[in-house]
């Protein structure tokens, strides 16, 4: 039996995890794949219930599981809190603690979206990368973190520190070499060499690790320029390995390039069972109202399957299904346009990709 741990969090995060746990349990059926699913609380809603983003039963639930799928945690309620109280370390502990160092965020534009996105149809038609995000260091981790007070007795100063080690960078660096291997053998590593030490180090040990897969084209881009290339030529990138800040904040601007935030889902993988989640928050201002698009949760679905349980027929035809539904013209809010597409509900769309996966 495989068990899945499954942790709503908060906003849209309950509606989109039903409709992915609603997948997984027809692929499961339908593949002949014994699943449990177990729900914890986690982030804003546990801070609610016991006054902590990730109580230790959660904790034991996620430790025990073959594979965890998680909503999106935060809103205003719990912004006030400061950082090491807030619902998104719930989150943060989760991916430290299990040692989830890796994480794969596919950005796959699906053909039938090519006019979904702001950014023109000759600029991202094709586009098929993949960020892959050191999760567990940089500023997210660094010590000293903090505010206190200013050395000059002037008010405040606040600190957070961007560390990296060799082993952190090397064994993120392979992971990446790896994927690229069996993509199109090409992984941009993305830094700030010309500013920071991190990013020297960072540079360095991937053109070394480099030398393990002769097969794989290496470049290496500043951050910045990163940034602008992602929208000038996207079709350019394979693999973009990054650190964790830098990765964050890319994979949320290459997410335009698949049409929407709501379509990008992600592994993050490493020593504890795979965590796989949607990369979008918790969007509390359309929580409950059935208008959020649960696709990036039903591909991170698709992400357990290949990933964790190594079902690769599942995975693909969830993706598929994701594919033909698509395809078939339907649209939540934020993939729809005026014009021929239907209009659709997040319940809706679950039902169709079960439909669909059954017809095959
Ligand atoms: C993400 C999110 C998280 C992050 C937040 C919720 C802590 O933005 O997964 O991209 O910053 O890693
Ligand atoms: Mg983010």
């Amino acid at each position: 039996m495989t068990t899945i741990a499954v942790l709503p969090g908060d906003g849209v995060g309950p509606e989109i995890v039903l409709e992915a746990t609603k997948v997984l349990q027809h692929v499961g059926a339908l593949f002949g794949i014994p699943l449990t699913f177990e729900e914890g609380i986690v982030g804003g809603a546990a801070i609610d219930r016991c006054g902590t983003p990730l109580p230790p039963e959660t904790w034991s639930l996620c430790h025990a599981a073959d594979a965890i799928l998680f909503g999106a945690v935060g809103g205003p309620k719990w912004d006030s809190l400061p950082v090491d109280r807030r619902p998104e370390r719930g989150l943060l502990t989760l991916r430290k603690e299990l040692g989830l160092y890796a994480n794969l965020r596919p950005v796959r534009l699906f053909p039938p979206l090519v006019d979904a996105s702001p950014l023109k149809r000759e600029i991202i038609e094709e586009v098929d990368l993949l960020v892959l995000r050191e999760l567990t260091g940089g500023l997210y981790f660094g010590e000293p973190k903090g505010i206190g007070p200013a050395p000059d007795g002037k008010g405040e100063r606040a600190i957070d520190t961007l560390s990296y080690t060799t082993q952190e960078i090397e064994r993120i660096a392979r992971i990446g070499f790896q994927i690229a291997a069996q993509r199109r053998k090409r992984l941009t590593s993305v830094d700030k060499v010309n500013v920071l030490a991190s990013s020297q180090l960072w540079r360095r040990v991937v053109t070394e690790t480099a030398t393990e897969f002769p097969d794989i084209e290496l470049d290496h881009m500043l951050v910045d320029n990163c940034s602008m290339q992602l929208i000038r030529n996207p079709r350019r990138f394979d693999v973009v390995l990054t650190e964790n800040t830098f990765g964050d904040i890319l994979s949320d601007e290459a997410a335009m390039l698949a049409g929407s935030i709501g379509m990008l889902p992600s592994a993050s993988l490493g020593d504890g069972p795979g965590l796989y989640e949607p990369i979008h928050g918790s969007a509390p201002d359309i929580a409950g109202q059935d208008k959020a698009n649960p696709l990036a949760a039903i591909l991170s679905a698709a992400m357990l399957m290949r990933y964790s349980l190594h079902h690769e027929s599942a995975a693909a035809a969830i993706e598929a299904a994701v594919s033909r539904v698509l395809e078939a013209g339907y649209r939540t809010p934020d993939i729809w346009q005026p014009g021929p597409a239907v209009l659709v509900g997040t319940a809706q769309v679950g039902d169709l990709i079960v439909e669909s996966i059954a017809k095959g």
